[in-house]
């Protein structure tokens, strides 16, 4: 079985975009964080902005996998007014004490990546071993495949550092 677990929600698409990309280069199982209820027009969109605002979870599809079985969960969702989007949150705060190591990443327009990310690592109650965040415009240009490629670079010397503490006797979850 795959030591990593990639967790993502999509509203829109571009962050499964990116979620794809990452199944092509790196050895992992999938969860994909569905809502329940489906999100769609204007009032979908106000809907997202108000949870992410009050910093509310939605109902989501109970998750298959148990992070608790994996070294790293990698973890992605869109912006949502400089937020944690509400399915992600859903998500985060139902399965956090069955994280070992964290990767996060997020896509966005233009503004309020690095508090999101942020807010990720408090709900979370730990941090990242490296996160990643792309523009919508880098992924419709398709110029995010070289990002995709170092942010695997760096999880793949993680699991080096691991393997090797880990060979030298040390406590490694
Ligand atoms: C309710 C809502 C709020 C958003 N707020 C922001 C924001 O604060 N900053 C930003 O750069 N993009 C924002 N966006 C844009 C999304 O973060 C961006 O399009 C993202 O790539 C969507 O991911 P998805 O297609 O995987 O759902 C927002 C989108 C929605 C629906």
């Amino acid at each position: 079985m795959p030591k990593t677990l990639l967790v993502y929600f999509s509203n829109t698409g571009f962050t499964r975009t990116v979620a794809k990309e990452l199944m092509r280069s790196c050895d992992c199982d999938v969860e994909e964080i569905r809502e329940l209820k489906p999100r769609g027009g204007m009032l979908g969109y106000l809907r997202a902005g108000f949870e992410a605002l009050a910093k509310r979870r939605t109902q989501i599809v109970p998750p298959t996998r148990n992070p608790d079985a994996y070294e790293l969960t990698i973890i992605g969702g869109p912006v949502w007014v400089g937020h944690v989007s509400s399915p992600v949150r859903a998500y985060v705060k139902k399965l956090h004490r069955q994280f070992g190591q964290v990767a996060w990443f997020c896509t966005y327009g233009g503004s309020g990546a690095e508090q999101m990310l942020a807010e990720l690592s408090e709900l979370a109650g730990r941090q990242p071993v490296t996160t990643l965040a792309l523009k919508d415009s880098e992924i419709d240009a398709s110029t995010f495949t070289e990002k995709v490629k170092g942010f695997v670079s760096e999880l793949a010397l993680v699991t080096q550092r691991r393997e090797a503490a880990r060979a030298a006797g040390a406590p490694v979850r």
